[in-house]
């Protein structure tokens, strides 16, 4: 059994729980944004993309726990996670004043379909995300089996603001440095991984959401890729519901089909959170 040490100081007794980890680090990118690290348990098996319950010791001596997309890959010692910090949230009201040491539940029983097992063998594979949708793709960019398994990998993050975005563009930078995975997705212009970032309501290179812009056809034309097409191309989408069903719908009229664990297909959605976004 393991101590979990309580995270407010108000908080004074000490509580033992079977599933605590330890706060490793924090970073915080806004006032609505931070990640944060934690022990992994030994026993703790996961496919990159996936999900898992974490939490705090509520103030009624029962566990508060919320869904959060494991943001490190599978081969990572330690568990990485990118949070959103609701003012009023329940938890993330108490998780955002977390700090190094600090102990947190983890229920060590991943699940999800933002997975490679979810999709059919293809060519190109898309990763559409808006806000901490991005979580379960730096999983999935950070784990070489997306550069094995797709001669090209696209990653789209739409935020409102041009700080949001920074979280995402650390993890690609760091993606295209590291040394094995830049020696599978190879050198600059040439790169199988490609990043394509925009803003909606603030001023950056490339404005609009992405539901428009492929719509327009400027993702492709940017990008010089073609249109989407259901034999060649693959997709993964997390955001917001109202983002999901959008894009779920765009993605249906080009000929992709939505896949699942017991069967896949060309596409697969996870939503971001549930409720309409703060
Ligand atoms: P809650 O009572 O859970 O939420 C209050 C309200 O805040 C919601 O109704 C919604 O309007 C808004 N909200 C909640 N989460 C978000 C968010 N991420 N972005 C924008 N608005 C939000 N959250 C993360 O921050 N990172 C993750 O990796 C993550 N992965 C998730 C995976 C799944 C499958 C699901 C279903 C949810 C995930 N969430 C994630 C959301 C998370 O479970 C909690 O909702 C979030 O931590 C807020 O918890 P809370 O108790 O403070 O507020
Ligand atoms: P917009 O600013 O035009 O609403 P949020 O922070 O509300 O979750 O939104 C994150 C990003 O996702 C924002 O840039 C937002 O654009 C965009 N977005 C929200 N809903 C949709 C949707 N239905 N289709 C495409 N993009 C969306």
């Amino acid at each position: 059994m393991t101590e979990l040490r309580p995270v407010t100081e108000a908080t004074a007794t000490r509580v033992h729980l079977p599933d605590a980890q330890t706060v490793t680090s924090v970073r915080h990118y806004s006032d609505r944004l931070f990640a944060f690290r934690v022990t992994r348990p030994a026993s703790l098996r996961f496919r990159s993309g996936e999900f898992v319950m974490i939490g705090l010791m509520g103030d009624n001596g029962r566990p508060l726990l919320r869904a959060y997309s494991i943001a490190s890959p599978a081969w990572d010692e330690e568990l990485e996670f990118y949070s959103i910090k609701v003012p009023d949230g329940p938890l993330t009201s108490r998780l955002q004043h977390i700090q190094p040491g600090d102990e947190l539940i983890l229920r060590p029983k991943p699940v999800g379909t933002l997975v490679h097992d979810a999709l059919l063998p293809g060519k190109r594979l898309y990763f559409f995300s808006t806000g901490t949708g991005f979580a379960p793709f730096a999983s999935l960019l950070r784990d070489p089996e997306t550069y094995e398994k797709y001669d090209e990998v696209i990653i789209t993050h739409t935020c409102r603001t041009v700080a949001e975005l920074t979280y995402g563009r650390e993890i690609v930078d760091a993606v295209l440095g590291d040394e094995m995975l830049g020696e599978l997705i190879g050198a600059e212009n040439l790169a199988k991984l490609k990043y394509y970032p925009t803003t909606t309501r603030e001023e950056s290179p490339k404005m609009g959401r992405i539901t428009t812009l492929i719509e327009n056809g400027a993702l492709f034309a940017d990008l010089g890729v073609p249109r989407l097409n259901p034999e060649t191309d693959r997709a993964m989408v997390c955001g917001s519901l109202a983002f999901n069903i959008d894009l779920k719908a765009l993605l249906e009229s080009h000929g992709l089909r939505e896949g699942a664990n017991s069967e896949p297909q060309e596409f697969v959605v996870e939503k971001a959170f549930v409720g309409e976004g703060i």
